[in-house]
C-alpha cells in the first residue's frame, strides 16, 4: 500500500532523532558527495531539505544541488531554508510523479532518500532517473527495511517496499546495481549506475 508523506508532518523530517540516526553529512559522504568538484546532485523527493542543504555545502561552490519534490509545500520550505541559511548553490523545483524538470544526462549523483516506498510506478520513476543521469552517473536509494525487526521506527510495515522489489525496478529501468547493504538496523541502501552506452549505441 503506497502512502505519501503529508507535508503537514514536515517538521518530523528535521527531528533531533532523525539527525542522530541518519546524520546527513555522513550518509552523503558515504555515497560519494564531494568527491569531485563541480558535481551536480539531484535530490528527488527532497522534502524540506534534510539532505539537500548539507549536500549543497559538501559539494562546494563549484558544484550544484537540485532538489525536486511533488509537494509544493516542500518546495517552498526547502527554498526558504536555503535562503535563510545563505546556501546559494541549491535550487528546489516542483516535479511530477515520474517527470523531472531536468535535462537529459545533466546529473552526476541522484539521491533518493526515504522516497522509494512512496513511488506509484517504480519502473517508470527509475527510467526517468536514468534519463537525467549522465552515462556513468550514480544513484543511491536509502529506505526503510520491510522487516519486523525494523518496525520500531518509520512507517507501518505495509507501507514499506521490499529491498528486492527496488533492486528489480532499478534493473528493469536499465540501471546496473553496484552496492547493497544496511545503513543501520532500520534501513537498507542500494547504489546503481547508469551504464555507459555501448560503442555505436545512440
Ligand atoms: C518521507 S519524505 C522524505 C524527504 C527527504 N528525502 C528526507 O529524507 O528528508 C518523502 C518526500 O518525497 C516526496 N515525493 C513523493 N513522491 C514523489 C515523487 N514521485 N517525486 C518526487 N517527490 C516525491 C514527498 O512529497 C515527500 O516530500
Amino acid at each position: 500500500m503506497t502512502h505519501k508523506f503529508s507535508p503537514e508532518r514536515m517538521a518530523r523530517l528535521e527531528s533531533p532523532e532523525r539527525h542522530r540516526n541518519f546524520p546527513p553529512e555522513q550518509l552523503l559522504r558515504r555515497f560519494g558527495v564531494g568527491l569531485r568538484e563541480g558535481e551536480v546532485l539531484l535530490d528527488v523527493g527532497c522534502g524540506p531539505g534534510f539532505f539537500a542543504l548539507p549536500a549543497a555545502r559538501l559539494i562546494g561552490p563549484s558544484g550544484r544541488v537540485i532538489g525536486i519534490d511533488t509537494a509544493p509545500e516542500m518546495v517552498e520550505a526547502a527554498n526558504g531554508r536555503a535562503r535563510e541559511a545563505g546556501v546559494a548553490n541549491l535550487e528546489v523545483l516542483r516535479s511530477e510523479e515520474n517527470t523531472f524538470p531536468v535535462a537529459d544526462s545533466a546529473v552526476d549523483l541522484l539521491w533518493i532518500a526515504f522516497l522509494a516506498h512512496e513511488l506509484l510506478e517504480p519502473v517508470a520513476f527509475f527510467r526517468e532517473c536514468r534519463r537525467v543521469l549522465r552515462p556513468g552517473g550514480r544513484l543511491a536509494v536509502i529506505d526503510w527495511r520491510k522487516d519486523p525487526e525494523a518496525a520500531e521506527m518509520g512507517p507501518a510495515l505495509d507501507e514499506r517496499v521490499g529491498e528486492e522489489d527496488v533492486a528489480e525496478a532499478l534493473v528493469s529501468a536499465g540501471l546496473a546495481l553496484s552496492e547493497r547493504g544496511r545503513w543501520n538496523r532500520f534501513t537498507f541502501y542500494i547504489t546503481a549506475v547508469r551504464p555507459a552506452p555501448d560503442p555505436g549505441e545512440a
